[in-house]
């Protein structure tokens, strides 16, 4: 393996070191390119570009590899808690049962939100959006404890946040969605696990008793620990890159959530529902929309990933889970059909396999959160709730390091020395 790489210009050679990851991943260390030879790399979409090193989460895109802190994705959702899951990433060992309870206890003790954040929903129209309520109320945390704008805390209110936000955000995420339904607000109830917490908030009627389904909240579980972190993706990034201006968690987790927003990133799974139920009820064939999508009319959502090109691992845990999960609801949903035989047909496409394209995390989820209840608008806001202990693992990380604020150049192309003096006279 090259220990160095050359670049030869302007007649003169430069050598720059060769860096290589635990897991063999290999990089060219350009930081001092600019300073020694004058030029800059051009990457749009950072695809060939490693902004930081990172001992989070290992992804392997060619052999559809992920694992957290060194553990497959595989045996962590099959095993663990959600709980458990974020406090690995975050801290970096799966915790032991004392760890686990103080960690349990910790969260449950700040579940509450204060109570002015009432006001603050009240202020959203009903039919708003709830990634945008969510990422609104997330930001408005830095009103409720000013503390956490100090640029340099303590590795104690470091935590404090941290645990604070892990706590709130089921609550928050549970209250846009009551405040959409015009219901009253269910307040957290320490008793119950993570997940079975959020989905008494989410559906308890307040003149019913609510009993969680244990299928749905080992589902749920499931989800949540699929999604908790992937590196560095969009909003992940940009959580990053918020963090490395010394912005406040509960500001640069905000900027992530808008960033996971778009429709190309983790908006993709409310899509991919909307596309289903499109195909189902124009009554378009399947082999029909295929050939749109190959004339790139649309997109076949819930396909394609910037860095799996062989097969995205939790779309496959999600797809068997998928079926399980439906059976034991015993829910019949039509769409599950149309997304098998579009994955059948897309597999075995030209267009789809030349490109490398392959069913991602989007495309069976949207089913099991609507299998289990969760309305489609919120099925991004489900994503936030499971990538909320990446987005904090990876801002602890890069303060830690005390890293760099994240300021890529560019290449200018617009006018040049154009006469001011013209336009002053006019
Ligand atoms: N449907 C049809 N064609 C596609 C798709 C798709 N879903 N994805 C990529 N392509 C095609 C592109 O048109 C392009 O074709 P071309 O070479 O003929 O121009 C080629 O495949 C490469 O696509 P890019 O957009 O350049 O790939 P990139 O790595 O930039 O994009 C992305 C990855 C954004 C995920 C893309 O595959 C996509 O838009 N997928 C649909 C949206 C989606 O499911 N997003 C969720 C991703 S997972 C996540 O973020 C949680």
């Amino acid at each position: 393996m090259a220990e160095s790489a050359e670049i030869i210009m302007d007649g003169k050679s430069f050598k720059f070191p060769v860096i290589v990851g635990t897991e063999n991943e290999k990089a060219i260390d350009i930081s001092k390119l600019r300073d020694e030879t004058g030029y800059i790399t051009y990457d749009p979409g950072y695809k060939n570009t490693g902004a930081t090193k990172s001992e989070i989460t290992f992804l392997d895109g060619e052999n559809g590899i992920l694992h957290y802190r060194g553990y497959p994705i595989e045996q962590l959702a099959s095993t663990s808690s959600f709980l458990e899951v974020a406090y690995l990433l975050i801290y970096g060992n799966l915790p032991n049962s004392a760890e686990l309870d103080s960690f349990t206890v910790r969260i449950n003790k700040r579940s509450l939100v204060h109570e002015d954040m009432k006001i603050i929903l009240d202020g959203f129209p009903s039919y708003a959006h709830p990634m945008g309520v969510l990422s609104s109320l997330v930001c408005s945390m830095t009103a409720f404890y000013p503390e956490s704008l100090d640029s340099n805390p303590s590795d104690e209110d470091m935590d404090l946040h941290i645990i604070r936000l892990l706590a709130k955000m089921p609550t928050m995420v549970a209250w846009s969605y009551r405040k959409s339904k015009g219901m009253p607000f269910n307040y957290p109830k320490n008793s119950l696990d993570y997940c079975s917490n959020f989905l008494q908030m989410m559906f308890a009627h307040p003149t019913e008793s609510y009993n969680v389904d244990p299928v749905v909240s080992d589902a749920l579980n499931k989800l949540l620990i699929l999604h908790a972190d992937h590196e560095q993706n969009c909003s992940t990034s940009t959580v990053r890159i918020v963090g490395s201006s010394q912005a406040s968690l509960y500001g640069s987790v905000s900027a992530g959530i808008n960033a996971l927003w778009g429709p190309l990133h983790g908006g993709a799974n409310q899509e991919v529902i909307e596309m289903l139920d499109e195909i189902k009820t124009s009554g378009m064939t399947v082999e029909s929309f295929i050939e749109k999508v190959k004339k790139k009319e649309v997109r076949l959502m819930g396909f394609g990933h910037r860095v799996y090109k062989n097969f995205d691992p939790r779309a496959k845990i999600i797809k068997v889970a998928c079926d399980q999960i439906l059976n034991k609801l015993g829910v019949n949903d039509p769409v599950l059909d149309i997304a098998k035989a579009l994955e059948e047909a897309a597999l075995k496409d030209t267009y789809f396999v030349d490109r490398k394209l392959y069913p991602n995390v989007d495309f069976y989820s949207g089913i099991i959160y609507r299998a289990l209840g969760i309305p489609v608008n919120m099925f991004t806001v489900m994503f936030a709730l499971g990538r909320l202990p990446g987005w904090i693992a990876q801002w602890k990380e890069l303060r830690a390091n005390k890293e760099p604020i994240g300021r890529p150049r560019q290449i200018y192309t617009g006018s040049t020395k154009r006469d001011f003096t013209v336009i002053a006279k006019r």
